[in-house]
């Protein structure tokens, strides 16, 4: 049987450069979908789908991201004085949310490099990975869909859906053939290949479940797209010792760390709120240009 997946590790210590000059000085994780920071929606997902002991993988400049799981004493005192008991819960919960450790990549030298950080925390257990910047709308929470699957096949599982054209450049893509509907057995993997020589059109998104030996295979691998330690290529090193799954999930993806990709993202979170929604259609089929 498979072993239970209890922990959940989130890099965040990425420069946001897509992002500037937004991220300058704040974190990426920390930009809001309408009210919430993108790592909150993250770690409400690994939440949702059963895993609350999390390890954040932050860097310099990242102490918003701590502070925002913290308790705000002030800010829980002042709401409270002024009797704003619905925002003061909320502001609390937040806290309450997950067990949460942190943890620094002192150098940006890659996703592979920054999953490698949590070797000590994980140690001998599955785990998750989740990226901040991939939002995932979905009825079943993305991650719990992956560990569906990891706990009936037993074996490592990423996340992967269809990108039309071009566009499939800028992700890891697999090579695969469908063992049942929308599950996958990977093949071979490439990180951001050429238009041409991508092998399908899966691309990878940032959800993961690695077993422990994934660490090995991090320390084996070579720096390759950019100059960085790819998890993509650690993951080929080590789907020569043992399968790996996709599974396409179901839902709305939305690059939430690229402009375009926040803007749409912003667009469709607040159409779906209750308080803001209505007007705020309104406003957006008003506009007559
Ligand atoms: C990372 C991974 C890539 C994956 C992508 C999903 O790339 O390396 O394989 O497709 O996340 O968002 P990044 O976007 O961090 O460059």
């Amino acid at each position: 049987m498979a072993k239970k997946i209890r922990k959940a590790v989130f890099p965040a210590a990425g420069l946001g450069t897509r992002f500037l000059p937004a991220t300058k000085a704040s974190p990426k994780e920390m930009l809001p979908l309408v009210d919430k920071p993108l790592i909150q929606y993250a770690v409400e997902e690994s939440v949702a789908s059963g895993i609350s002991s999390v390890l954040i993988i932050t860097g310099r400049d990242k102490t918003a991201i701590e502070n925002h799981f913290d308790i705000s004493f002030e800010m829980e005192s002042l709401l409270k004085k002024k009797g704003k008991d619905d925002l003061l819960d909320e502001v609390r919960q937040i806290s309450n949310l997950a067990r949460i450790s942190y943890t620094r990549q002192k150098e940006a030298l890659g996703l592979g490099h920054a999953i490698l950080q949590a070797e000590d925390y994980v140690g001998d257990e599955p785990f998750a990975a989740l990226l901040a910047d991939d939002v995932v709308d979905a009825e079943i929470p993305a991650l719990r869909q992956m560990i569906d699957v990891y706990e009936r096949f037993d074996a490592p599982v990423i996340a992967t859906m269809q990108v039309e054209g071009e566009a499939i450049s800028r992700f890891g893509v697999i090579d695969a053939e469908e063992v049942e509907p929308n599950v996958y057995k990977i093949n071979d993997m490439v990180e951001k290949p050429p238009f041409a020589e991508a092998p399908s059109d899966l691309a990878i998104i940032g959800r993961y479940i690695f077993t422990p030996d994934i660490f090995d295979a991090i320390k084996e691998t070579k720096p390759g797209a950019g100059g960085e330690i790819q998890i993509t290529d650690a993951m080929r090193i080590l789907m020569q010792k043992r399968p790996f799954y996709a599974v396409k999930l179901q839902g709305r993806r939305h690059d939430a760390g690229d402009k375009l990709g926040f803007l749409i993202a912003t667009v469709e979170y607040a159409l779906k709120r209750d308080d803001l929604g209505p007007e705020f259609r309104e406003y957006l089929e008003s506009l007559s240009f």
